[in-house]
Order: C-alpha cells, then sequence, then structure tokens
C-alpha cells in the first residue's frame, strides 16, 4: 500500500530512469555490463560479512560481496578493460538514514586509466543522469578539494557545499587573551596537528546573527558540537556598534578591531569557536554547527540544488586506536600516491592516497581509486596492516596469484545508486527510493525476515543454534 502512494510511484519511477540512464551512458562510452557472482570467499572490506553456508560443504560458508571489488579488478587481468554493473551489495553494519544492509552500487573499472579518466566519465555520467531524468544541467567539471582542506574549512569528508560559511583558523585568539579554553587548542598535543600543521582552534562567523540567536539557542548549537566530543562551544556577538557582547567576550574586550580584521567579521554578526587539542575533533564538532547552521537559516534550497565535489588526498592509513595497528582510509587495494612509495613504513601517518570521493550535498555518493596492480607493493601494504604474507595470501591469494600475470594499471570508482536516487528525489532517507527497504535491525517488515529455519534445513547444513543467544521475539 505504501508503494501505492504516488509519491513512492515517482520514487520507484525515478530509480528506474537512473538505471537506464546509466546503462545508456556507460554502454555509449564502451563499457560492458559484466556480473560478477554473490556468493564469494569472506574478505575484509571494512564491514561484517553476510554469510551463506554450505550444505554441500558443511562447515564452510560463502559470502554475499560488500562490493565486486576483487572481482572487477579480477575482470582488469582479464583483458575487460571498460566494465560496469549495477551490483546489489550486503554490508552488516549499524543502520543509519543513508545506509541499507542490502544497496545497489553503479561499479565501475577501467584498465590503462587514470585518475582525471575516472572523474571526468563519472562527471559526464552524472550530467547525463541528471539531465534525462530532472532536466538538470551539471557543470562540466566539479570542485575539487583535498581532503585536509575538507576537513578544515567545513569540518567533514562530505561537506554540504550548497551554502559558503567556511571555518577559519583562529590560533591567534589564544594569543590574545588569557583565556584557558583556547589553550588546548593551541597546544598542538594532537599526531594529526602537527601532521597538517594546523591548530585546534576553529572559528566560524555567523553573519546577522546576532539578533537570531538568543543564549538557549546558542546552548542548542553546543549541544550538536558536544555530541561530536566537543568540550563546549564558545562565542561572542558583535552589537550595533561593533562592540562584543555575552558569552567569551569579556576576556576580548578592545580587541574587536584586530580579531574582526582577522576573521572578516562585521557589525551584528555571531562568532563561534570550538578548541580542542586534537585538529579534527575541532574541525568535526564545529562542522556539525555549520551543517545544523545551514538548515536553520535556510541558507540553501533542499528541493533542488545540487552541489558535488570531489575530495581528493585522503590520508592512505589511519591508525586503529583499539586494535594499535594501522589500517587504510578505502580499502587495502588502493595505490599510495607515488612519492610516498620510499616512506610507506617508516611514516605511514604522512602517505597520501590516489583515491577520490564524490560528494553531493554533504552526502558521500562515491568513492574510488586507481588500484595497486603490483604483488611486492600489495604485500608492503598488507604487512603494514598487520596482514603478515601467509595469512594475505591465505586471504586474497585469488588477487595476489592473478596479479603474476601482467595485470595492466587500472582503476576505478563506485556510486551508491540509493544514495543518488534519494538525493534526486529530494528526500533524506534512502529507504523512500528502494521497493521493500529493510527496517530497524536490518529486518524486513514485508516478509519478516530474517527468521526461523525448518531444523531439518540447520540438520542439513550442519548447523546447531546456541540456545543461549537464540532471539526469542
Ligand atoms: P565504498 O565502500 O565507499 O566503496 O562504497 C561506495 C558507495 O556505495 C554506497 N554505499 C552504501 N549505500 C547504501 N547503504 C550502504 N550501507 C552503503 N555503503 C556504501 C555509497 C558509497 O559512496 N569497492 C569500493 C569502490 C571502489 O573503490 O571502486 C566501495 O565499495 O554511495
Amino acid at each position: 500500500l505504501d508503494l501505492r502512494r504516488d509519491p513512492m510511484q515517482q520514487n520507484i519511477i525515478l530509480r528506474s530512469q537512473v538505471m537506464f540512464a546509466t546503462r545508456e551512458y556507460l554502454t555509449s562510452k564502451g563499457f560492458l555490463e559484466i556480473e560478477t557472482p554473490t556468493f564469494v570467499k569472506s574478505t575484509p572490506e571494512g564491514a561484517r560479512d553476510y554469510l551463506v553456508p554450505s550444505r554441500v560443504h558443511p562447515g564452510k560458508f560463502y559470502s554475499l560481496p560488500q562490493s565486486p571489488q576483487l572481482y572487477k579488478q579480477l575482470l582488469m587481468v582479464s583483458g575487460f578493460d571498460k566494465y560496469f554493473q549495477i551490483a546489489r551489495c550486503y554490508r552488516d553494519e549499524d543502520a543509519r538514514g543513508d545506509r541499507q544492509p542490502e544497496f545497489t552500487q553503479i561499479d565501475m573499472e577501467m584498465s590503462f586509466t587514470n585518475r582525471e579518466e575516472v572523474l571526468e566519465t563519472t562527471e559526464g555520467m552524472m550530467q547525463y543522469i541528471f539531465k534525462k531524468t530532472l532536466n538538470y544541467n551539471l557543470p562540466v567539471h566539479f570542485d575539487r578539494i583535498t581532503w585536509e582542506d575538507a576537513f578544515d574549512l567545513y569540518g567533514s569528508d562530505k561537506p554540504d557545499l550548497r551554502f559558503d560559511m567556511k571555518m577559519q583558523d583562529a590560533a591567534f585568539m589564544a594569543e590574545l587573551a588569557d583565556f584557558n579554553a583556547f589553550k588546548a587548542g593551541a597546544a598542538n598535543a594532537d599526531k594529526s596537528i602537527e601532521r597538517h600543521k594546523r591548530s585546534g582552534i576553529k572559528a566560524l562567523v555567523v553573519k546577522n546573527a546576532a539578533d537570531k540567536y538568543s543564549r538557549k539557542h546558542i546552548e542548542s548549537l553546543e549541544a550538536v558540537a558536544k555530541t561530536y566530543k566537543a568540550k563546549g562551544l564558545a562565542w561572542m556577538k558583535i552589537d550595533a556598534e561593533g562592540i562584543f557582547e555575552g558569552g567569551i567576550s569579556k576576556f576580548y574586550a578592545g580587541k574587536e578591531a584586530e580579531i574582526c580584521s582577522k576573521l572578516g567579521a562585521e557589525k551584528n554578526d555571531l562568532i563561534l569557536f570550538v578548541s580542542d587539542e586534537k585538529w579534527q575533533v575541532a574541525c568535526v564538532a564545529l562542522g556539525a554547527v555549520r551543517k545544523q547552521l545551514g538548515k536553520d537559516l535556510n541558507l540553501y534550497n533542499p528541493a533542488d540544488e545540487f552541489h558535488f565535489a570531489w575530495i581528493i588526498d585522503f590520508p592512505y592509513f589511519a591508525w586503529n586506536e583499539e586494535e594499535n595497528h594501522w589500517e587504510t582510509e578505502h580499502h587495502m587495494f588502493t595505490l599510495p600516491q607515488k612519492k610516498y612509495w620510499d616512506t610507506l613504513e617508516s611514516n605511514p601517518g604522512a602517505v597520501k592516497g590516489d583515491l577520490y570521493d564524490l560528494v553531493l550535498n554533504g552526502y558521500e555518493l562515491a568513492s574510488g581509486s586507481i588500484r595497486i596492480h603490483d604483488i611486492e607493493l600489495q604485500k608492503r601494504i598488507f604487512r603494514i596492516c598487520n596482514i603478515p604474507d601467509d595469512v594475505a595470501q591465505q586471504k586474497f591469494g585469488f588477487l595476489l596469484d592473478a596479479f603474476k600475470f601482467s595485470p595492466p594499471p587500472h582503476g576505478g570508482i563506485a556510486p551508491g545508486v540509493d544514495r543518488l536516487c534519494m538525493i534526486l528525489a529530494g528526500q533524506s532517507s534512502i529507504k523512500e527510493v528502494i521497493a521493500f527497504p529493510k527496517g530497524t535491525a536490518a529486518s524486513s517488515p514485508m516478509d519478516n525476515s530474517p527468521n526461523w529455519v525448518e531444523d531439518k534445513q540447520l540438520e542439513e547444513l550442519g548447523l546447531l543454534i546456541d540456545e543461549k543467544k537464540r532471539t526469542t521475539k
């Protein structure tokens, strides 16, 4: 009955048009649509796998692919030099408005390619889809922002660029007064600050908002910052005479001219600050406040504004605090940028990857990279990520073995169909563009899956359920 409603009908029709336009565009560019298996070997790719027990091999499992990543790379080794697939992917991860346990990607890969070609092909495809479905003209090229700048200016690697309001570095505030909370931000205690040489004091100037934001209202913004680990949200207003008032203004009385000129602030503006010893924490927290302000102040039209951008130059490795080792930001098959090849092991934290994300209106729409096609380099990455050679061979032997047969240089990308359709349809949940989506806890309200199976089926599979773990509902 839900699907009978006109908005759902329109969304599902739009989705069909998106798939058709995708096929038209990619086929016209010489891509072949090739299906890859959905019963595959379990290989780590970030999320937990969904597993399928084998009856013929009791105790063994297939896994449902988190993406066709390794298969598309094998297709490149096989000589199909332009591949795409509208591929179902499966990930057992926490649900969110823009995530489903099963979802669809426009999965693409090209041989003898480079970043430029992948980005241009994707731009062309998005232009075609937007034109065909909404009659909307996208720019020929999308903005490019480095990962560091994305965090530094917008506090996110998926910034909403429909409105400007950039964050600024406010390290100078710690020198101008003896205000305790700013000392931490200036202290550079974080490894990442050293890496980026940026301070942990970030400022946001909200134009003409002094009157609009009461103390109570600012407290609600502070609550947003705190959910992103900020210790607080410092603020001051500039009154009609250009004098600071409220919040932390008493520490900065008389310093109006200097601060306003450095931050580009004027009468009636509101200035917000987050200070943290970690640059990234300060950026993310104030970035969340920025996002909230964009919504509160109607700084964009939610119905039909589309601002794409590429995020490039991502750090290659991220430190896993719990397990105490490096892991890759994207996936382990991504090529580290060449200038870091000699220092991968000695300085992993500085390495940048040849990877790129496409963002749209504050969502990550696609991720991709140029891949490693050299066994030795691939093994070095595995080792840095705490995967010794024998384990790598056992887990990824089929890829490493293929790399013995002159693999071409290759790279690709995978835009998410559900997120793309959600944004095209002006929705904020991907459930609105999926026929029969999963609900909370990955269960289906339509057929009540997952559900019990007959004892006989379990027996055939050689499976016993741990009664202590059995869900009773
Ligand atoms: P990644 O894991 O970043 O990359 O996924 C690519 C895109 O798929 C979509 N997506 C999702 N959509 C809905 N629900 C989910 N749970 C979900 N997870 C991901 C997003 C995301 O940007 N193999 C690589 C791609 C590559 O390197 O070519 C990959 O899967 O839109």
